[in-house]
């Protein structure tokens, strides 16, 4: 990596990026604005900066700056690569491009595949003989965009009717309509979240970066089992589930589509453009590919990068070529989504030492050291989701969310979404209910609820919580009436303290491991990022209490939310950011734990609390 440390207008900051990369799209990537009307192409001449530090003179150059300026350093951002560490003074911008803040944080500057151009076009003559076409690409020379069948079928009638006052609709580089009119302003795309439990979409203005509707649903696949494994089970025992799966995908993506355009009060033809973040799973079901071979060993992909499709491929009822785009996958249980992810959360272009955890049935891992970064996936099975575990359930109303116990008035106090009687335990009120049992002493280093008198001892408030259902200890958080049977009450039962066990060694093995990969301890991490719906809810100290994270002050742990979802608003915002969550590709290695001889032995070791 090479560091770049821009100054603008006095302000000092250095960012890290990999080499070969271009000033302007180092200095895009992160925020910092340069003045620009081509986009970074070379043909513009208004990306002019200050060097210090090797930097070649091109042609563009020498056409642009006197002897004195390029002596003095002056080049053109966009084409000088940062070989070696640089210093970069940016003048202050004489057309200021606007930019939103997506992810965790991160500044984007606007640059989106959609582009609208307003022209006023002369009319032809017998002396100007032009072909429509022509009239029309000579006057967005800039973009140079390649028309298809569809336009020139509109072309000749729109452009005489609108008086030759029409806008052309690029995305990224084909010419997919033409408008008559200045429709500039209306400018729409949506990014996708394509969750193997909930699929989030959100309506965004392209033109300002803002989003104007959101909506979310289950994904109707649900029906065809609740994990990848299961669905992908599915397509194995019958021939015709995947095509059922494919329509259940398309079902979803449109009715979330018709919601947000309806929500937004936009008209569906003006959305442009789709960008899909899932798993590997979800992206080979909604595209009708095979998803055997990502369930059974050695789990190989199609492909890393699904090519962009219509979106009328995947059922959706948008403009009529509007595109969708694809996140790449790094494996087949690293997917679109955990690299929209680290789009999201810049795990590239932070010099920080990060762990980023997405915590689900299957848990995705990431580790960068500000330098390289490693990626790997742990099998942690569904108790945080509330499967395998006894009176589990989804964070729906009546879940049990939060728990603390010790309390001097309330010995057992609940936090339940919703605010109703408690009718199970989501995942989030598991890791708590655990943490705090290990925290007052009734659960052991190794899991085990402590006898009967121990209890008594060292618990005195709570020890009547401890029964049996059956003959399993549970310890009973919620009792619907003060003489109800364990039975019919909200119980932690030992079994579900050692499901929470195994998910959590799985995936404290994981980050051990690729810390170890890296050559780095648990002490070394900077900042944990818990990303996804269950990483929002969970509680820090908890998470840090029974060893799903490393043991650091809860500070380092931030809630990263829905970073597919903000990953493929970047992407639809900044073409940048879309190539660089292609370049993931190259530069993460994915670390294969299965094969690891030593797994077993660390994650017998990870068992304990
Ligand atoms: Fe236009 Fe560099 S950005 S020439």
């Amino acid at each position: 990596r090479v560091d770049l440390s821009f100054t603008v207008e006095e302000a000092q900051r250095t960012v890290r990026v990999p080499p070969g990369v271009t000033v302007f799209d180092a200095a895009s990537w992160n925020g910092i604005a340069i003045d620009s009307t081509c986009g970074g192409h070379g043909t513009c001449h208004k990306c002019k900066v200050r060097i210090d530090g090797p930097s070649p003179i091109t042609r563009h150059d020498v056409k642009t700056f006197s002897r004195e300026q390029l002596d003095a350093g002056w080049r053109l951002a966009c084409l000088v690569n940062a070989t070696s560490d640089l210093a970069i003074e940016v003048p202050p911008l004489t057309t200021r491009p606007k930019a939103a803040t997506v992810g965790v944080g991160r500044q984007v500057i606007l640059r989106p595949a959609v582009q609208k151009r307003y022209v006023e076009l002369a009319e032809p003559t017998l002396e100007d003989q032009r072909t429509d076409l022509t009239r029309l690409l000579d006057a967005i020379d800039d973009l140079e965009p390649v028309p298809d069948l569809h336009v020139l079928r509109r072309l000749p009638t729109v452009l005489r009717q609108a008086d030759f006052k029409v806008t052309a609709v690029v995305v990224d580089e084909a010419l997919v309509d033409v408008e008559p009119g200045d429709t500039t302003r209306a400018a729409y795309a949506i990014a996708v979240d394509l969750g193997t439990t909930t699929v989030v979409a959100t309506l965004l203005d392209v033109t300002t970066g803002t989003p104007v509707a959101v909506a979310s649903m289950l994904n109707r696949q649900q029906p065809f089992g609740g994990d990848v494994i299961t669905r992908i089970s599915a397509t194995m025992l019958d021939p015709a589930a995947l095509d059922r799966l494919r329509d259940a995908a398309a079902q979803t993506l449109a009715t979330l589509a018709d919601q947000v355009c309806t929500e937004g009060g936009v008209d569906p033809a003006q959305v442009y453009e789709v960008a899909l973040a899932g798993n590997a799973t979800m992206t080979a079901l909604a595209l009708g590919i095979d998803p055997e071979p990502l369930g059974v060993a050695p789990f190989v992909m199609s492909t890393p990068q699904p090519p962009d499709l219509l979106a009328s491929e995947l059922g959706l009822r948008l403009h009529p070529q509007a595109r969708v785009t694809l996140f790449p996958a790094l494996g087949a249980y690293v997917g679109g989504d955990i690299v929209a992810g680290m789009l999201a959360t810049g795990m590239d272009r932070d010099k920080r030492t990060r762990l980023f955890i997405d915590v689900g049935t299957n848990c995705e891992i990431v580790v960068s050291d500000g330098d390289r970064i490693v990626s790997t996936a742990a099998p942690a099975g569904p108790a945080f989701e509330g499967g395998a575990i006894r009176c589990g359930m989804r964070a729906a109303d009546g879940a049990i969310e939060v728990v603390k116990l010790g309390g001097a008035d309330d010995p057992v106090e609940l936090g339940v979404i919703g605010d109703v009687e408690p009718r199970g335990l989501c995942g989030s009120g598991l890791v708590d209910a655990v943490a705090e049992l290990v925290r007052v002493g009734l659960l052991d280093a190794s899991g085990r609820y402590v006898a009967d008198d121990v209890a008594k001892e060292i618990a005195p408030s709570l020890a009547d919580r401890l029964a049996y259902v059956g003959q399993e200890r549970v310890f009973v958080l919620h009792r619907p009436a003060p003489d109800a049977e364990p039975e019919d009450c909200v119980v932690l039962s030992q079994r579900d303290v050692r499901e929470l066990q195994f998910a959590k060694a799985a995936i404290s093995t994981g980050w051990t491991l690729l810390l170890e990969e890296l050559g780095l301890e648990h002490r070394d991490v900077q900042q944990v990022l818990l990303a996804g719906s269950f990483g929002s809810y969970l509680s820090a100290a908890s998470a840090v209490r029974i060893g799903l994270v490393p043991k650091l002050p809860v500070l380092r742990i931030v809630a990263a939310g829905n970073v597919a979802g903000e990953g493929a608003k970047m992407a639809l915002l900044s073409v940048r950011e879309r190539a660089g969550a292609r370049a993931l590709l190259e530069e993460v290695t994915y670390v294969e734990l299965s094969d690891r001889a030593d797994f077993n032995d660390r994650f017998v070791d990870q068992l304990s609390f």
